[in-house]
């Protein structure tokens, strides 16, 4: 104590002197950040620089790719004999749209992977193949660790695009899959499913298909699976549903929705794309419009661009908000795709266009991956809050059913 006392004018000395270089060093440092943080926002200034640049540091996630459908197509579902580090368009042709190495161009940071099944198995053998479709997917995901990580979560999209794979979601493309029991659709919730695309292009017994817009939209047992599709947590897709169905839904969910593949009927008047009074309903509920490359679904012909496909998203953009629109481009699942868009490795391209019509970061990042993630986490907030409510044990009446291929319920005789 003594000692300290006889040195204080040194030590006030050196204090100063300390407080000084320190005061010094922080102004640095704080100058050296803020000219840092400035240079990392502004970016490169190049369109397609710095769409990709944004695409490295923001996840896109694409609502809808085919290519389980297509390895069930090419390679009779035997993934052992399909290397998905080869360029697949010198194996399969021009039609392949989806690989590794043109996935990595693209920047696709997150995918879910379609589980198809044609209508004409309704009825038959639509959920063995449903499960042979989930086989494929849960296979080449792990085939591939170094390159995709399987996700069934928001959370778990993000982590694993933080480590650079591409996040694999699984998303089931059309309600006759489930063969109308609501313990099936439970069971594809457990191997990972985690959208339901109502139907595909025929109806089932409880909802109507695209095209088929002057009868009913959902039946009561449609409405009661929207509630247990709150309750499990499975995101509803309205892609390839009549616009009654869409209406049916958006009235009975309590829980935002998508659209994993559909584009502006205002631009292009087909049945598969989203009218704008259906647009405005989607951002009232918090939802996403995700949308589709098909060239017959943006410029209704055989023919169209990418500048054509920046028209469609601008549009939603314009009539429902930034903050329902996204990416669903249908790769793999079409035979024509955009000038400009051809395959998966062509996303940043869309993403300078779009630069060039001036959009902000903010939104292309919603665009990108935001808005979805955003649906994900709605979806599962929902699933939280109804975690005490019962599952809901309704079945379809056998009236409602084709039982030309079924037995019915026999007691066992052993
Ligand atoms: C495939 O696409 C390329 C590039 O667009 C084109 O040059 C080629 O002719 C196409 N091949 C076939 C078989 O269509
Ligand atoms: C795309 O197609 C539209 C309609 O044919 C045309 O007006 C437009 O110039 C095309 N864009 C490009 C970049 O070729
Ligand atoms: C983008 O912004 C620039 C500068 O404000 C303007 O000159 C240009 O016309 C805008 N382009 C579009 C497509 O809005
Ligand atoms: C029921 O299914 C069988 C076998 O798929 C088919 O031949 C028949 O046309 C179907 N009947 C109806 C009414 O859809
Ligand atoms: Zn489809």
């Amino acid at each position: 104590m003594h000692e300290s006392f006889v040195g204080e004018n040194k030590n006030r000395r050196k204090w100063i002197i300390i407080g000084i270089v320190g005061g010094i060093v922080a102004l640095a440092i704080i100058i050296g950040l803020s000219v840092g943080l400035t240079r990392k926002s502004s970016g490169p200034s190049d369109a397609f620089e710095r769409a990709k640049w944004i695409l490295e540091n923001n996840i896109l996630i694409d609502g809808h790719n085919d290519l389980a459908w297509r390895i069930l197509a090419k390679a009779k579902s035997k993934l052992n004999n399909v290397n998905l580090n080869d360029d697949l368009k010198k194996v399969w042709g021009n039609i392949s749209h989806t690989d590794i190495s043109r996935l990595k161009e693209g920047l696709l940071g997150g995918q879910f992977w379609a589980l198809y099944v044609g209508c004409k198995q309704q009825y038959r053998d639509a959920v063995r193949a449903a499960l042979e479709q989930a086989d494929i997917i849960r296979r080449f995901i792990a085939k591939y660790p170094n390159v995709f990580e399987y996700a069934t979560t928001a959370d778990q999209v993000e982590e694993a695009f933080t480590k650079g794979k591409i996040a694999s979601l699984i998303g089931m493309e059309g309600g006759h899959m489930i063969d109308s029991s609501l313990a099936a659709l439970r069971m594809f919730y457990e191997l990972g499913v985690r959208y339901l695309t109502l139907t595909h292009n025929c109806a089932t017994p409880w909802a109507t298909e695209n095209g088929n817009e002057n009868s009913f939209g959902l039946t009561d047992f449609g409405k009661r699976l929207i509630k247990e599709m709150n309750r499990m947590g499975m995101i509803l897709d309205l892609s390839h549903v009549s616009v009654n169905t869409m209406k049916d839904a958006l009235d009975t969910t309590k829980a935002p929705v998508m659209y994993s593949h559909s584009s502006a009927r205002a631009k292009c008047d087909s049945f598969r794309n989203v009218p704008d009074d259906i647009l405005r309903r989607v951002k009232d509920n918090g939802g996403v419009v995700m949308v589709n490359f098909y060239n017959r679904f943006i410029s209704c012909n055989s023919k169209a661009n990418l500048t054509q496909v920046a028209d469609h998203i601008d549009h939603i953009k314009q009539t429902a908000g930034i903050d329902t629109v996204g990416i669903g481009g249908d790769y793999d699942g079409v035979d024509l795709t955009p000038i400009g868009l051809e395959d998966v490795s062509t996303y940043p391209k869309l993403f300078a266009e779009l630069i060039r019509r001036n959009w902000s970061d903010e939104d292309l990042i919603k665009l990108a991956g935001k808005n979805i993630l955003r649906v994900m986490r709605g979806v599962e907030k929902i699933k939280e809050s109804m975690a005490n409510d019962p599952v809901i044990e309704d079945q379809v009446e056998e009236k409602d059913l084709n039982m030309t291929c079924r037995t019915g319920f026999e007691e066992a005789i052993s």
